[in-house]
């Protein structure tokens, strides 16, 4: 069975009273909810982690690498910032999906550069909590379709 490692990063543990208007109203735990039922349903093993550190989810990641087919990821603030976090992404090689509840491009400039994506297979955003099973998909989608290694 495929394992997946879910990351939310920081300020996502705020959900249902964060910028509702924004995010919308559903909180983390829900959406987590959300996640395993549809994991359920697709024959997929998921592990979910919330962190607000950039350390510890760049540690989350290198930690991958082995235990998990695929990493689905909404790196909320550090998309837009973390090299590291990248870089992380980069080094561990896992087939990794982008999240976002809202539509980074059509919010602040300083969100439309995501230093995750060219490293990502793809990025869903705006979809509010269901950003998070069309990810969760998505990956599904590509660890069932991609050639696979010999
Ligand atoms: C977010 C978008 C980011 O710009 C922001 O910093 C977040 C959440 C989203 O899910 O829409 O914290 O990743």
């Amino acid at each position: 069975m495929d394992r997946i490692l879910v990351l939310h990063g920081p300020n996502l543990n705020l959900l249902g009273t964060r910028e509702t208007s924004v995010y919308g109203t559903l909180p983390l735990p829900e959406i987590d909810r959300q996640l395993r039922t549809l994991a359920e349903k697709e024959g997929v093993e998921l592990t979910i982690e919330q962190s607000n550190s950039e350390g510890e989810l760049v540690t989350l990641i290198q930690k991958a690498s082995g235990r998990y087919q695929a990493v689905l990821i909404n790196p909320a603030a550090y998309t837009h910032t973390s090299i590291a976090l990248r870089d992380a992404v980069a080094a561990v090689g896992l087939p990794t999906v982008e999240v976002h509840l809202s539509n980074i491009y059509q919010r602040e400039a300083f969100r439309r550069h995501s230093y995750i994506s060219d490293v990502s297979v793809g990025q869903v955003s705006g979809f509010g909590a269901y950003s998070y099973q069309l990810g969760l998909l998505a990956v599904i989608h590509h660890l069932r379709t991609k050639p696979q290694q010999t």
